[in-house]
């Protein structure tokens, strides 16, 4: 297939263009930020741009990840989101219909689910962990979730007015760098990604293999919107112990973390405010992640057999 991706300078088009030429894919990279994965520099804002790199390209299929996101909210004003976010997808949209694509993947974001009531963990006004799925109605706490969330409401009227097939993938965190809040977890940067896949994160990889899935199976899903994230081991009815103390409910599916956890002098966090349950993507989309905390474990326990 002849695709479009854009964000192809960034972490996930990086991962992803490889990938989908080694799958014998024609991928044409649309960035503002040169890379060798990016063969037009420019904006997904310029309308003319777009439906012009659509149609001369005889683009067949388009994977949306070009954006500007969470770390951009300091530097950039809320109508550079807007212009990016929001009428950049619409003009792709608007391209992608005008030349036939049959295929439209749009890379979102669990982060627009996080209204400011989870964000301080009163979730339904109690001390408890949220248990997030599809079926929650986001009320997006910054303008990065405002902007996302505006786009998959356009991806989905564009299915329903169009007939254009959608698959919007709501991933949770994949980015290398340590937490914004680093300073005060105290933790090694290894020890909170591994603390995070237990509950809202997944490697770059696994997010790169969603995208390719769900481009194969967008013209029989029409339109669905999926979590994507490793596989939880935490059940709804562990909400309230995960606020309260988080370590227990890690070791009743775990009991063998604590001691391999000491090994490496890693802590777990004493407290878990959100589950990303990603088992729509593994029931509907037929995805999992191959990487999750029992990896980490396995890999722990692994160093130890070689030492
Ligand atoms: N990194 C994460 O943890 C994470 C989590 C959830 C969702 N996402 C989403 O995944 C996608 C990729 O994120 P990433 O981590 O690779 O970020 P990134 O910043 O590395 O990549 C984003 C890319 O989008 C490009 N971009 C910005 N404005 C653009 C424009 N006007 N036109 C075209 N491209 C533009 C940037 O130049 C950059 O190369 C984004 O849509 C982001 O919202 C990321």
């Amino acid at each position: 297939m002849r695709i479009l991706l854009t964000g192809s300078s960034g972490w996930l088009g990086s991962a992803l263009a490889p990938r989908l030429r080694e799958l014998g894919h024609d991928v044409t990279g649309l960035d503002p930020v040169p890379s060798v994965e990016t063969h037009i520099v420019g904006s997904i804002a310029d309308r003319d741009l777009v439906m012009r790199t659509v149609r001369d390209n005889r683009i067949d299929a388009v994977i949306h990840s070009g954006a500007l996101h969470k770390p951009n909210i300091e530097n950039r004003a809320y109508s550079d989101f807007v212009a990016t976010n929001v009428q950049g997808t619409l003009n792709l949209l608007d391209a992608a219909v005008a030349a036939g694509v049959q295929r439209f993947v749009f890379t979102s974001t669990t982060s627009l689910m996080i209204s400011q009531a989870i964000r301080d963990g009163l979730t339904g006004g109690a001390r408890k962990a949220a248990w997030l799925t599809e079926e929650m109605t986001p009320e997006p706490r910054n303008i990065y979730g405002v902007t996302k969330l505006s786009a998959e409401h356009l991806c989905r009227l564009y299915h329903i007015q169009h007939g254009l097939p959608v698959v919007v993938l709501r991933t949770a965190r994949f980015f290398p760098e340590a937490d914004d809040m680093a300073h005060v977890i105290e933790q090694s940067d290894a020890n909170t990604k591994a603390n995070e896949l237990l509950f809202r994160r997944l490697t770059v990889e696994d997010a790169a293999d969603a995208h390719i899935l769900a481009l194969e199976k967008a013209p029989r899903l029409g339109f669905d919107t999926f979590i994507v994230s490793a596989p939880t081991p935490f059940r709804p009815n562990d909400c309230a112990a995960l606020i309260a103390d988080a370590p227990s409910v890690v070791a009743r599916y775990f009991p063998e973390f604590p001691a391999l956890y000491a090994r490496k002098g890693w802590t777990m966090f004493s407290s878990i405010d959100r589950v990303y349950d990603a088992s729509r993507a593994r029931d509907r989309l037929g995805f999992v992640c191959k990487t999750s905390f029992a990896d980490v474990l396995a890999g722990i326990a692994g160093e130890e057999g070689r030492a």
